[in-house]
């Protein structure tokens, strides 16, 4: 996983010095787009190394804010660190420039209301790494049968590292069908951000409910959902066989 992490950053290291949330390319059949900090935990070090923002912990003696750390590459120093929060978030200066020591790596959210074959198309690696599959005739399936869609999608840079996809089911009730996260750029907040961002836009739109289905093996998508406010509200066998969970989440 660590090894994994480290090649997610080297593909966000060479890209502009600039934060992304500094540069917001127009993007086709985007109808709005919008920068979420919300949780994202991913931080560069000026030496350009990957670190996952934990937090900040109390010194015991001092009462000193620290902020806690996590090397996301292997580091036979040790995996966790902690350093005064001032200095965590301070400017440092070497050779006559000036940079954070730690930058934030910024998280860009679009959304995505004119959903056509090939903007599914375009999610196909993403869905391949996550799932290791792309049901196309799933897919069209969905795009025939239903209307009302909304695509959220998580960028790092110009590279696409979740989605959620969804639909709306009634006047009330918005679907959210299936998303996942690149599994490089995993434990870093961004199905959080994700996940807000599309009950943000459902709220917006006057939705009052919004209802998913999932399998106990996505066990990470149930805590997650569970944690956001989702119920589980039913269950039922599928046509191959599976237990499925109905969950929902009463937005108003
Ligand atoms: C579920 C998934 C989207 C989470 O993505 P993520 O970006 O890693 O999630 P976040 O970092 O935003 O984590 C949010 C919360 O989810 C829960 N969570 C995420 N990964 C977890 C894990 N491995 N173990 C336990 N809880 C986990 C935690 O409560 C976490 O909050 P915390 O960090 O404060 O503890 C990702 O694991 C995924 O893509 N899974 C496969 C796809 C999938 O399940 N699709 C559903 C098909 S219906």
């Amino acid at each position: 996983m660590e090894q994994k992490r480290v090649g997610a950053f080297f593909k966000i290291a060479i890209f502009t010095a600039a934060f992304c949330h500094q540069h917001v390319p127009a993007v086709d059949n985007e109808i709005d787009a919008m920068i979420a900090t919300a949780s994202m935990k991913l931080y560069r070090h000026f030496k350009n190394k990957p670190y996952k923002y934990l937090g900040v912990a109390k010194h015991s003696e001092t009462f000193g804010e620290l902020v806690l750390y996590e090397a996301l590459y292997p580091n036979p120093e040790g995996k966790l660190w902690v350093r005064p929060k001032d200095m965590f978030h301070e400017i440092v200066e070497k050779e006559g420039k000036r940079f954070p020591r730690f930058a934030s790596v910024g998280l860009r959210i679009e959304t995505v209301t004119d959903v056509t074959k090939a903007e599914i198309l375009s999610l196909r690696p993403l869905l391949e790494t996550i799932f290791q599959s792309f049901d196309e005739k799933a897919m069209d399936a969905i795009l025939e049968n239903h209307s009302g869609f909304a695509l959220h999608k998580a960028l790092v840079d110009d590279t696409l590292v979740g989605f959620k996809l969804g639909y709306q089911h009634s006047l009330t009730t918005f679907y959210s069908w299936l998303g996942g996260i690149d599994p490089q750029y995993r434990g870093l907040g961004i199905a959080s951000d994700l996940l807000k961002a599309q009950h943000d836009w459902c709220k917006e739109k006057g939705f009052q409910r919004i209802q998913t289905k999932t399998k106990n093996k996505w066990r990470e998508m149930i805590i997650l959902n569970v944690k956001a406010g989702f119920d589980i509200i039913g269950t039922y066998t599928d046509t191959k066989g599976e237990p499925k969970l109905i969950l929902e989440k009463k937005l108003v």
